[in-house]
Formats: C-alpha cells, structure tokens, sequence
C-alpha cells in the first residue's frame, strides 16, 4: 500500500489564502514519480473550490470533520453527504483540537466512524494520541489503547474498506517538539497489534505531530509508520512537496 501524506491546513488559512495554496501546490509538483497518496483537507468553506483546482491532478482532497447527522435541520452542521457530492477522498475524526475546543468524546467519534462506513465510501482518518501528561505518567499507550477501543466499540469495518488510523501526541501538535522515530514507531506497532486484536487489519496508521522536511524522511522510514498528517509544513506549496518526496 502506498504512503499516505495529508495536509491538515485546519482554520489557519482562509479563503482566498486556501485557493492560492491550491494553486501553488499543482503549480510547484515536482516532475518526479509521485510514489506516495497525497491529499489535503481544507476548510469547509473552501472546500469547493479547491476541490476545482485540484480535480484532474494527483492530489487528492477532504474534509477536517463532519455531523454524523443526516441532511436536514442542523444548524451549522456538515454533512457527510455534502462531503461526497464534493467528491471529498477522506474525512479526518477526533482530531485533537476538535476534542479540545469543542468537546468531542470518542463516543462522538465513534458515532461519526459509524456514519462514515454505513453512508459514504469516505475514508475515515480516525486520531487518537496522548498528552504530556499522561506520556509522562508511562500512560501514553494505556491512553491510546482506550480510545481505540470506545471508538471501535460495536463498529463494523466492511470488509475492503480502509479506516486510516492517525497517532497525533497531543504534546507534539504545533509546539516544534516531535516524537521521536523511535518514540512513534513503537506506538505505531502498539496500535496495529491493538487494531488486529479487534480484528481490524490493513489499516494505514499515519503520524502527525511537528513533522518538518527535516524529520519528515526518518519518520517515512520506520515499518508502521505509513504515512503523516501535516499541520504547520502543508501550508507552504514547497515545504508540503519537500515532505512528500523526503
Ligand atoms: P502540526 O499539526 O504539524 O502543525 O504539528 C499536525 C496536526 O495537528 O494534524
């Protein structure tokens, strides 16, 4: 299975500013084989047009989350239908900072992993990860193991549908801190072997966390780390491709 990189631009840029990086990246792809999957999830209110630009390219796109309700009267909601009629690849879920300023449990999450996989072919992009906290505390896989489990709980994966997993310390989001290769690569083969026992197998686990072209390539290299999610380095065209091709 190839590489999976995705660009999370979460709220950082706006509308105009997200058309622009659109633009720039299709611009500036490298003419080299492009041997990874590559994707980017705008925000919502850019989605579309994106979605424009990068229709044709080998770039894919997705959504930051979504209401795991359906289409009707839900004010400020998202569907995920309006998801698929955008032609969106994936769908990122539980990311940290949705937990952390807006609440989101992994009940929520689990209900949004439920809608993803009875009314989309999307591709959940599930996070999970720990804090400072509890990393210190030595709790760090017992925090992660109990966040896959509430999120998987009574949910079925349909045989030939991917749930990409994405292991996000919550110490290392935009701070400058990574984890360590070393550090990451171990969590990675914790959470396989945790997802086998729940009978959940094929999963591509991507890292995210300060990933920079600079550590981008050792990360790349580790066996269960197949893939990152980019923050702070997918939102320059030169710095995403750098990483893509590290
Ligand atoms: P960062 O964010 O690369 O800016 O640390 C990663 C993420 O939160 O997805």
């Amino acid at each position: 299975m190839h590489k999976l990189i995705i660009g999370n631009w979460k709220m950082a840029l706006g509308y105009k500013e997200s058309v622009t990086l659109a633009e720039n990246l299709v611009l500036s792809q490298p003419y080299r084989p492009l041997l990874a999957e590559v994707g980017v999830c705008p925000s919502f209110v850019a989605l579309s047009s994106v979605a424009n630009i990068l229709e044709g390219t080998a770039i894919f796109w997705g959504a930051q989350d979504a209401t795991q309700f359906v289409p009707g009267p839900v004010t400020g909601g998202t569907s995920l239908e309006s998801l698929v009629e955008l032609d969106c690849r994936y769908v990122i879920l539980g990311h940290s900072e949705r937990r952390q300023l807006f609440g989101e449990t992994d009940e929520l999450v689990r209900l949004k992993l439920q809608a993803v996989l009875e009314r989309t072919n999307l591709i959940p992009i599930v996070c999970v990860g720990e804090t400072l906290a509890e990393r210190e505390a030595g709790q760090a896989e017992e925090k992660v193991g109990g966040q896959l489990r509430a999120i998987f709980n009574s949910v079925v994966v349909p045989a030939g549908r991917e749930v990409v997993l994405a292991y996000e310390p919550i110490w290392a989001i935009g701070t400058g801190k990574t984890s360590t290769p070393t550090q990451a690569e171990a969590m990675h083969h914790f959470i396989r072997q945790f997802l086998k026992e729940l009978g959940i197998e094929g999963n591509r686990i991507l890292y995210g966390g300060s990933v920079k072209p600079e550590n981008a390539g050792q990360l790349l290299s580790q066996p269960n780390i197949d893939g990152l999610l980019v923050g702070g380095a997918s939102l320059s065209a030169d710095s995403f491709w750098s990483i893509v091709f590290a």
